[in-house]
C-alpha cells in the first residue's frame, strides 16, 4: 500500500446510512416506498411534475436535518491529509461529505441543495421547496427542477471521473450495491487500468467479485480503520 499515491473513492447511501437517511435497495429503502417510474424519470417529472417536486422537496427538508457520521468524518480526515490525489465520487445528492469538511467531492447524481433552471441553466444552491414554482434567481422565470440525475439521464462529470481512474493507484468503493451504471462498473474500468480495488459495504455488492479485496461491515466502523491504514501506510 505504500506506492499508493492517487485514490478515486466512490460512495453510495451505505455511507449515509448510519445518519438516518434512506438507501434506496435495503429492506425499506426507498425503492420499496416509490416507484422509481413515478419519481426518477424525466418523464415522471412531465407527467405529474407536483408528486415528484414534493418528493424531493421532503427529501430535500429531512437531509438537512441529518448529521455526517464517522465515515464521512475519516473520509474527510483523509482529503484534508492526503498528499496525493483523491477524488470523492459520490452517487449521494445529500451533502454530508462536505458538512464532514471533504473538499475534493465529485456528486455524478447531482444535489438535493441545488435547483436546476430549465430555462437559463443555471444551477442555483437551493434549500427550501420547489413546489410553488419559484422564480429562479438568476433569470427569473419559475422554470426551476432539482438538480438530481433521474433514471435515463447522463451522470455529471464523468470525463473528470475517468481522468482521475486513469491516474489512480486504488479504487475503493462504499457503501454501494454495485446495481447502477455507470458507477456499478467503475470496478471493472478500474481493474482495465490496472488499479487496485477495494470494497467497503455491509454486505457483498454485486460487483463483489470483481474486487482485489472486499472488507464488509458498517461503513462507521470500516471507513475509520482503512483512513487510519492508508494514512499510515503513506507515512512509512
Ligand atoms: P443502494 O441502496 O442500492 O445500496 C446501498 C448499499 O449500501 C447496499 O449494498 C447496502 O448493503 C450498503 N449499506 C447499507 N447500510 C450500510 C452501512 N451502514 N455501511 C456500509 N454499507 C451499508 O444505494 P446506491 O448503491 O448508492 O441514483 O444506489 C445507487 C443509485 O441508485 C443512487 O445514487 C440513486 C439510486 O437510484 C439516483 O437517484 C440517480
Amino acid at each position: 500500500m505504500s506506492s499508493i499515491r492517487n485514490i478515486v473513492i466512490l460512495t453510495g447511501a451505505g455511507v449515509s446510512a448510519e445518519s438516518g437517511i434512506d438507501t434506496f435497495r435495503d429492506g425499506g429503502g426507498l425503492w420499496e416506498q416509490h416507484r422509481v417510474e413515478d419519481v426518477a424519470t424525466p418523464e415522471a417529472f412531465a407527467r405529474d411534475p407536483d408528486l415528484v417536486l414534493r418528493f424531493y422537496d421532503m427529501r430535500r427538508e429531512a437531509i438537512q436535518t441529518k448529521q455526517p457520521n464517522a465515515a464521512h468524518r475519516a473520509l474527510a480526515k483523509l482529503d484534508a491529509e492526503w498528499e496525493g490525489d483523491l477524488l470523492i465520487v459520490t452517487q449521494n445528492v445529500d451533502d454530508l461529505h462536505e458538512r464532514a469538511g471533504a473538499k475534493r467531492v465529485l456528486h455524478m447524481h447531482g444535489e438535493h441543495l441545488n435547483a436546476w433552471c430549465m430555462a437559463c441553466d443555471e444551477r442555483p444552491r437551493w434549500i427550501g421547496p420547489l413546489i410553488d414554482r419559484p422564480a429562479c434567481p438568476e433569470c427569473g422565470e419559475a422554470a426551476l427542477r432539482p438538480d438530481i440525475v433521474w433514471f435515463g439521464e447522463m451522470p455529471y462529470r464523468m470525463d473528470e471521473i475517468f481522468a482521475a481512474l486513469e491516474q489512480a493507484d486504488l479504487f475503493v468503493s462504499i457503501g454501494t450495491s454495485g446495481a447502477v451504471y455507470p458507477a456499478a462498473g467503475f470496478v471493472r474500468n478500474a481493474r482495465e487500468l490496472g488499479v487496485e480495488t477495494l470494497e467497503l459495504n455491509l454486505e457483498p455488492s454485486q460487483g463483489t467479485a470483481w474486487f482485489d479485496e472486499a472488507r464488509h461491515g458498517p461503513a462507521s466502523e470500516l471507513v475509520p480503520a482503512w483512513v487510519e491504514e492508508v494514512l499510515a501506510s503513506s507515512r512509512t
